[in-house]
């Protein structure tokens, strides 16, 4: 079935609509006879009067997943974890991904300041590491709920003087959830009734068990205050990346997600995004969420102009006609002419859903009214 108004689905049944419509009403729906009916409700009242409903697969060809191009996996190659930091109000996660950004960014590069675009990233041992540096819930929670995985590995950070709070808790079913490795970060050793055989204790409960009891959970104990243990961290996630062996095509046309993006005065709609395959040319025709546009420029975490961006980089581009949302994908295309056509399209379509629901809403209004 794909979608019936009340008066297709009688005929299909031959059953009268008034009918139908108690019956609608029996199930907590209020509908008229010319009202379409979503596949759930049509497969419920089929059921009911016995008959059996196929489904039959919908292609949306406004999914732009439909135009990545495919992987060959002779070309996939090792590329750098993407790394969200999750914990407690206060335990630490800002002053973390400062002090991982200060200490691992040469101030002496080129161009060299350090600019906000809601990602970084940061060498070690001649490999580069991707943090998402946008609220840890926020980020991770939004974004998925539009669907973009983006995250690889999670920095759990609790307080060492503090201990597991409702939203380490939190935190740590966002990650099971996502099946997201979680590193747990134990932050301010340096500071006194600091107490980290607590935490491991307190996390034990929810099967994080430290190596030291028999797990595989990797525990660092670290000060984001004063850097000791970042080091030892940097080192641990490359670890868990290598076993987790995360790879992607940087010879292909780019996809990815959109981490966050705003109309700026002066350049218009600005959108970071994550490359998540693929490599990203300026000048490419773009899909970003309901957007369309021709990369105008791009630039990285350290201000600099780019011209390429592969797999994990980080960069905010300009050169969108509208401003998408945070988890929205991205796709390059070949062509500008099919890009800006699957655009539009998902822009009216979305303007359509809205007006749908504004106007259920105030429907809903009127009969809770009466
Ligand atoms: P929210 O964003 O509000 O959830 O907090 P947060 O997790 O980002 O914590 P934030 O980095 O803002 O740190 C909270 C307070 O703890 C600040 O006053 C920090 O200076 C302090 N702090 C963070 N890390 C350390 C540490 O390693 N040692 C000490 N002594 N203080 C720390
Ligand atoms: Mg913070």
């Amino acid at each position: 079935a794909g979608s019936l108004s009340v008066g297709e689905l009688a005929d299909k049944l031959n059953k009268e609509s008034s009918e139908i419509i108690k019956k609608l009403m029996n199930l907590g729906v209020m509908a008229t006879i010319n009202e379409t009916l979503e596949a759930e409700t049509i497969e419920l009242i089929a059921t009911d009067y016995g008959v059996a409903v196929e489904q039959e697969e919908v292609v949306d060809e406004l999914d732009i997943d439909n135009y990545v191009e495919q992987d060959d996996p002779a070309k996939l190659q090792e590329r750098p974890p993407v790394v969200t930091i999750m914990g407690h109000v206060d335990h630490g996660k800002t002053t973390l991904l400062d002090s991982i950004r200060h200490t691992k960014v040469t101030s002496g590069e080129a161009g060299g300041i350090t600019q906000h675009i809601g990602a970084y990233q940061v060498e070690e041992n001649n490999k580069l590491i991707t943090f998402l540096d946008t609220p840890g819930h926020a980020a991770f929670t939004t974004m998925r709920a539009r669907g973009a995985e983006v995250t690889d590995i999670t920095i759990l950070v609790v307080a060492a003087d503090d201990g597991v709070m409702p939203q380490t808790r939190e935190a740590i079913n966002h990650a099971k959830a996502a099946e997201v490795p979680i590193i747990v970060a134990v932050n301010k050793m340096d500071k006194e009734g600091a107490n980290p055989d607590r935490v491991m204790q307190e996390l034990m409960e929810f099967q994080l068990v430290p190596e030291s009891y028999g797990g595989d959970t990797i525990f660092v104990n670290l000060s984001a205050i004063n850097g000791e243990g970042i080091d030892e961290l940097l080192e641990m996630i490359l670890l868990v990346a290598e076993v987790e062996d995360f790879k992607a095509n940087p010879d292909k046309r780019a996809r990815g997600s959109v981490v966050e993006a705003e109309l700026d005065k002066g350049r218009g709609p600005v959108a970071t995004l994550l490359v998540q395959n693929g490599t990203l040319h300026v000048g490419e025709p773009i899909v970003v969420g309901n957007a369309f546009g021709r990369i105008r420029a791009m630039v990285d975490d350290l201000g600099r102009q780019v011209k390429s961006a592969g797999p994990s980089k980080p960069v905010e581009i300009i050169g969108l006609n509208d401003v998408p949302q945070a988890g929205d994908p991205f796709v390059v295309f070949e062509e500008e002419k099919k890009a800006r056509q699957i655009a539009d399209a998902r822009k009216s379509r979305a303007k359509d859903a809205e007006r749908a629901q504004t106007s259920k809403i105030n429907l809903d209004d009127l009969f809770s009214q009466i």
